[in-house]
């Protein structure tokens, strides 16, 4: 049992109660205690968030039981119910052959994601998958998603858009805003980049993933969490059918979708990339500077003031190049002749099409909107400087040219 968690006395034993050391802090410092002192091994620990799920449970527990049983290692279960009306907490914890079952009932606390982290700090395994209770996610794919982190993997994630895999369950409302949340992601976390299904809720992964991560996920995505806070270097996604739901009701609503978007925000701001952001800013400041002051000293020492522009625009363009490759992308490893000269032709692609852009747009709230030119120009500069921000993130400073 983990530590922190104490057993229920006079009701069933397998039900144990979350005390307030587990529902504070989640951090480092919550999660440490997992990490010491247990051996390490290859089982896993299966974790199912629940909330109204009672006529779920018995076909869930025996489906399971049926998947892992065969492969013979040791596995639990551990059912983190938030304190369900339809208490399912407490069908849990009475159905047959459950003695691999342990039900956490919270009562002070209410959330998927949360529900998922106080089930991974009572994880006796180092091998951790987490599942939906409602059958969604088919309990047949739990053995190749754990014999994938077996092999290597340090993340599987069971995932309806790589190959075999199928999205059935969603109505077409939740299949947009699924997308747009996906596109949101995508835009604002480069690591995800080549994960299909990064907001999937059905995945393993090797506990020490997380071992030094500061995870606070609010809402329904703790893989993204983890795929953004974690350290990993390998993942592997197994393709599944998401079916329709045959039992109770999803619990995905308005709020969820808030939730979303403050979850995403907030990683934005932890994950350190809203800091990158601002520093690139800083660094076109600089040029901007430089560009005035160079424009300015050679066309005072008599060179014609537009080749002076040109220079000076080299010059803002050079200082931007260098000040961006070794502050705001240095965790890029852009070292090598190579690598600079590649990372030098794409910048000035991408600001060459910035230009464009900010002259296009002062041309189109000038002349076609009848905005004061000056307003036409700040806009200009905001939107082709989202766009270089954009072009430089996602392409002049790839690893691996
Ligand atoms: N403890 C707890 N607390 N469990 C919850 C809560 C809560 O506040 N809200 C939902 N759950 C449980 C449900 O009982 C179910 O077992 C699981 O979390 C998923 O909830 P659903 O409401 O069925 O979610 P969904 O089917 O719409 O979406 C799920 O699947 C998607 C695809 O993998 C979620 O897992 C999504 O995050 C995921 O993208
Ligand atoms: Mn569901």
């Amino acid at each position: 049992m983990g530590k922190g968690l104490r057993f229920l006395g006079g009701l069933d034993e397998r039900l144990i109660w979350e005390n307030d050391n587990l529902a504070s802090g989640r951090n480092v410092t919550a999660l440490a205690p997992c990490f010491s002192g247990s051996m390490p091994n290859n089982n896993a620990s299966i974790i199912i968030p629940t909330y109204n799920e009672r006529e779920n449970i018995p076909e869930l527990l025996e489906r399971i039981h049926r998947s892992m049983g065969p492969l013979g290692h040791p596995f639990e279960i551990v059912i983190v119910d938030d304190d369900s009306p339809d208490e399912t907490w407490k069908v849990a914890s009475q159905q047959p052959d459950g003695d691999r079952v342990r039900v956490i009932r919270r009562q002070d606390e209410k959330g998927l994601a949360t529900a998922v982290l106080t089930g991974i700090q009572a994880a006796n395994y180092d091998i951790v998958v987490v599942m939906d209770a409602d059958l969604q996610h088919p309990p047949e794919k739990i053995p190749e998603l754990v014999s994938r982190v077996q092999n290597g993997a340090d993340i599987a994630i069971g995932s309806r858009f790589a190959e075999h895999g199928a999205l059935e369950g969603f109505s077409h409302l939740r299949r947009l805003l699924s997308k747009g949340a996906d596109l949101l992601a995508r835009t604002l976390f480069r690591e995800i980049r080549s994960i299909k299904d990064p907001e999937s809720g059905f995945f393993a992964f090797k506990k020490n993933v997380i071992a030094h991560a500061n995870l606070s996920p609010v809402g329904y995505k703790i893989l993204l969490e983890i795929l953004i806070q974690g350290d990993y270097t390998t993942v592997s996604e197994v393709g599944y059918t998401f079916d329709k739901r045959e039992n109770g009701v999803s619990k995905f609503g308005v709020k969820n979708a808030v939730d979303y978007l403050h979850h995403t925000w907030s990683l934005f701001l932890r994950s350190g990339e809203f800091h990158r952001f601002w520093k690139f800013v800083a660094v076109g400041a600089v040029g901007a500077i430089l560009n005035l002051a160079v424009l300015y000293a050679l066309t005072e020492l008599g060179v014609f003031y537009l080749v002076s522009g040109v220079i000076a625009i080299e010059a803002g363009l050079l200082s931007n190049f260098f000040l961006n490759r070794s502050w705001t992308f240095r965790d890029r490893g852009t070292s090598g002749l190579r690598y600079a000269l590649t990372a030098l032709y794409r910048d000035h692609a991408v600001r060459f099409v910035g230009i464009v852009i900010n002259l296009f747009i002062l041309w189109l709230l000038t002349s076609i909107f009848g905005l004061y030119y000056l307003t036409s120009q700040l806009i200009g500069i905001g939107v082709s400087m989202v766009w270089n921000y954009g072009g430089n993130q996602w392409w002049t400073w790839e690893s691996g040219i």
